[in-house]
Order: C-alpha cells, then sequence, then structure tokens
C-alpha cells in the first residue's frame, strides 16, 4: 500500500504544487478588489503583517504534522494524539471542509470551462451583455461541461502525487506567471491605468477599521491554502531532507506576489474602462466580477486594439483564471483521497474513483443551485436571506470555517503534541531552524495571538453571516 501514498520529486515540486493550490479565485480577483476598496497600500501592509505573523506560523505547524505521520488530516490527529478519539474526530473537519469546497469549486470551474469555450469562438460580445451569466447557470449543458472537467481532473488524480498533482503544477504555475506578467504589461500601456496603480497603491489609512482587519485575515488564510487540510497532507508527500520553513517561505511568497500582480492588473484594466469608476461600486464577490463585469471590460478595450485583440486578451485572461482554478480544484480534491487510501487503505486508482462518485452526488445538487431545480435554488432561509444548496455549503465551508480548523490545528500542535514534538520536526532537514528567531516566536504565539485571532475571526464571521 505504501507505494499509493507518494512523494514529491523535490522541494521546487513541493513548492510548485503547494503554491498552484494556494493560487486561485482568491488571489486574481478577491484580493485586488479588497485591495482597492479598503484603503490601497495600507491594506496590503495589513494583509502582509497576517501572512508574515499569523499565516505563516499555521502553515508550518500543518506542513509538520503532515510530514512527521505521513498521514492524511484524519490520520495525523490521530496518530500525533496517540490515537484519541475526539482528536480523531477534529481531524475530520479537515476531510470534511476539503470535500465540500471541492463542491462548490466545481461549479465554478464549470463556469469558466463554458466561458473559455465562448472566447475561443469569438463570442466576448454575447459574454459582455447582463443577461449571459445568469443564462448560462441555468443551462442543462452545464452537466456535459461538468463530466468532461471531472474526467481531466480525475485523470490527473489517478497520475498520483508526482506524475499528476506535481507534473500539471510544473507546467501550469510558470504559464500562469508569464501570462499574468504579459497582461500586467499590455493593461500598463493603456489610457488612465495610472488611476488604477494610484487608487490601488496610495494608502488610505482613514478606511481602516474592525470589519477590514477582520477582511484582511480571512482573505490571507483562504488564500493560502490553510485550514483545508491541504497542508497537513501536502506535508505528508515532502522529503525529510528538506527544510519546511524556507519551502513555506517560498509559497507564502508566491502567492503573494500573484496577488499583488492580480491587482495590477485589474485595477488599471476597470480604470482604463471608466476613468470616473468608485470602487466602493465593484462586488468583492470574485464571481460576479468575473462572470458579469470584466468582460465588459475586456470587450471595451476593443477600442484599443480592435475586436479580435480584445478577445484574445480575455481569453489569455479567462485562460489564466482557469489554471489557477484547476490547480486548486485538483488540490483541493486529493485530500479526501489520501484519507481513502490511508485510513480505508483502497489503492489509489479506487479511492479516486470513489472520490469521483460522491464528488459528483454532492456537485449536481450544487449546479441545480441556480434556478435548475426550485428546491435547491431556494433550499433554506438564514440571516434575513433565502439561500440556496450552492449558498450554504459556500457560506458553511468557505466563508467560515477555515479559521476555526487552523484555530483547532494550533490548539492541537502546542497542547497534545507539544512544542517539542513541533520544534523537531521543523528542525529535520533545516539545521538552523534551532535557536532561530522564527522558533521563538512560533512557541510563543502559536499557542496564545495567533489562535486568539482565529477564534475572533471565526466567531465574527458567525455573527455576520449567521445571525
Ligand atoms: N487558495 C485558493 C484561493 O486563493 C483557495 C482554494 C484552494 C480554493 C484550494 C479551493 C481549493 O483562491
Amino acid at each position: 500500500m505504501e507505494q499509493d501514498r507518494g512523494q514529491f520529486s523535490s522541494r521546487l515540486g513541493f513548492i510548485l504544487a503547494a503554491a498552484g493550490s494556494a493560487v486561485g479565485l482568491g488571489n486574481l480577483v478577491a484580493f485586488p478588489v479588497m485591495a482597492s476598496k479598503n484603503g490601497g497600500a495600507a491594506f496590503l501592509i495589513i494583509y502582509l503583517l497576517f501572512v508574515a505573523f499569523i499565516c505563516y506560523p499555521v502553515m508550518l505547524a500543518e506542513i509538520a504534522m503532515g510530514r512527521r505521520t505521513q498521514r492524511n488530516p484524519v490520520g495525523a490527529f490521530s496518530m500525533l494524539s496517540d490515537r484519541s478519539k475526539v482528536w480523531r474526530l477534529t481531524g475530520m473537519l479537515g476531510i470534511v471542509t476539503p470535500f465540500m469546497i471541492a463542491v462548490f469549486y466545481t461549479v465554478i470551474t464549470v463556469w469558466l470551462v463554458v466561458y473559455l469555450k465562448q472566447l475561443a469562438t469569438g463570442n466576448l460580445d454575447t459574454l459582455s451583455s447582463d443577461a449571459t451569466f445568469s443564462n448560462l447557470v441555468q443551462e442543462p449543458s452545464l452537466f456535459g461541461y461538468a463530466s468532461l472537467l471531472l474526467a481531466a481532473v480525475f485523470l490527473i488524480l489517478v497520475g498520483g502525487v508526482k506524475g499528476g498533482i506535481e507534473r500539471l503544477a510544473r507546467v501550469l504555475m510558470p504559464t500562469l506567471a508569464v501570462m499574468l506578467v504579459v497582461l500586467v504589461c499590455f493593461v500598463l500601456t493603456l489610457d488612465n491605468a495610472s488611476a488604477g496603480i494610484a487608487y490601488y497603491l496610495v494608502p488610505d489609512f482613514s478606511k481602516m477599521d474592525l470589519g477590514v482587519v477582520n477582511g484582511a485575515l480571512s482573505q490571507a488564510f483562504f488564500s493560502l491554502s490553510l485550514g483545508m487540510g491541504i497542508l497537513i497532507t501536502y506535508g505528508s508527500y515532502f522529503s525529510r531532507t528538506d527544510s519546511i520553513p524556507s519551502s513555506a517561505r517560498m509559497v507564502a511568497t508566491m502567492d503573494t506576489s500573484i496577488a499583488f500582480f492580480a491587482g495590477l492588473l485589474i485595477l488599471p484594466a476597470i480604470f482604463a474602462f471608466d476613468p470616473n469608476t468608485n470602487t466602493d461600486d465593484l462586488s468583492t464577490s470574485s464571481v460576479g466580477l468575473i462572470f458579469s463585469f470584466l468582460p465588459k471590460i475586456f470587450l471595451s478595450m476593443q477600442a484599443a486594439v480592435g475586436y479580435f485583440g480584445a478577445s484574445v486578451v480575455a481569453l489569455i485572461f479567462f485562460l489564466l483564471v482557469f489554471f489557477a482554478a484547476l490547480t486548486s480544484l485538483v488540490s483541493i480534491i486529493e485530500i479526501p483521497i489520501s484519507y481513502w487510501i490511508d485510513e480505508w487503505k483502497m489503492t489509489r486508482k479506487r479511492a479516486v474513483l470513489t472520490q469521483a462518485f460522491l464528488l459528483a452526488l454532492f456537485a449536481i445538487p450544487a449546479t441545480l443551485s441556480f434556478g435548475l431545480s426550485e428546491f435547491f435554488t431556494n433550499f433554506t432561509n438564514y440571516g434575513g436571506l433565502s439561500k440556496s444548496f450552492f449558498d450554504v455549503v459556500y457560506d458553511v465551508f468557505y466563508e467560515t470555517i477555515l479559521p476555526l480548523v487552523g484555530f483547532t490545528a494550533c490548539i492541537f500542535c502546542v497542547y497534545r503534541w507539544k512544542l517539542n514534538g513541533l520544534n523537531e520536526e521543523l528542525s529535520v532537514g533545516d539545521p538552523r531552524y534551532n535557536g532561530s528567531l522564527m522558533q521563538r516566536y512560533l512557541n510563543v504565539s502559536l499557542g496564545t495571538v495567533v489562535p486568539v485571532v482565529l477564534f475572533s475571526v471565526f466567531v465574527s464571521t458567525v455573527y455576520t453571516i449567521f445571525i
């Protein structure tokens, strides 16, 4: 059974795969808009502080748990607690969360596939009309696209850690970076681009309040793929001769840089479209922005580069978003697969088939949540709003639960596994870790500030969304 677990071929393989997971819709769309709405560089500074002082310690803890145990999240919590039932159950959160995130992420990625097809067939103008998106989400043909996408994703996953996940990230991540740079260079040549840059980068501290700080932390947390069991699992595929602290630093740097560059792309593009844009009117919902607003921006570029040119720019952008979404989707589905392999002793092939079946089971109602089925569209009510099945999955598993899972990981490492164990694991492959400033900070913060901050964010999110 051992050969089924797999391992990354090198440190770079791990870094690219983890960055592939981290770089997603959150970087390319949510981050730029959040930054511009909430005080530009002022937001950026807060965000960076959170990445360095709150998220980075959690990253180290998650990766170390995985590498020490060579297990999925449930197995990791269970092994490090001498098979405590309570901790095993807590580890379950690290399987259910990615399982459910995969459900709605699949739906969004399918929409991206439809947009790519439309752009490739010259239909940028159709995509820019207001009705298109609301009609598209109700098309029964979505199930055809979903089958194609999932077939590709599960084929990659059958390829395993090295031959599937790592190989995909090795091709797509550099491509994505090059495409991003090309698009940024192009957009910066447009008239009025500088207004967007100013909006993005001039700090305005007057916008800071508790809500903004809260939002910055949640954004940093999910952008780095924390609290989803991903880094525990990827840590279990990470070599014992390499350094966890320096690899995690690279992943955090790549993720944050891509988010930053996405801002240099999106905001100048928006301001070139309309120099009087009021960013307060931009939706932070990545979905609304990508699917409804950005096609209009791209179409407006035809004045400068013609319809064909504008379509090419739009196609490159949507490919970029699709690549980012695909690597994230693959990473998230790998977590339950690793659980089936470790805990149920399945072969990888069988684990992949099981997961494909289960994912389809939940992805169908999520796809039906946009009007195709009345039952799933008006599934329930809370916070004074009618919510679809998709909304429930999104609100619970994406908006709310991640800081809670991060919180449990910190508490677990400090009070159950104990700092000695964690420190020992972090110094494997990194002789300089022992006695470093980082180690001292981690040992103080992981049982105090970090969990307190994460728990506060969790409580305040529950309050805002559900009450
Ligand atoms: N880190 C991703 C982002 O920034 C979030 C994500 C990761 C979503 C993995 C799904 C799966 O968008």
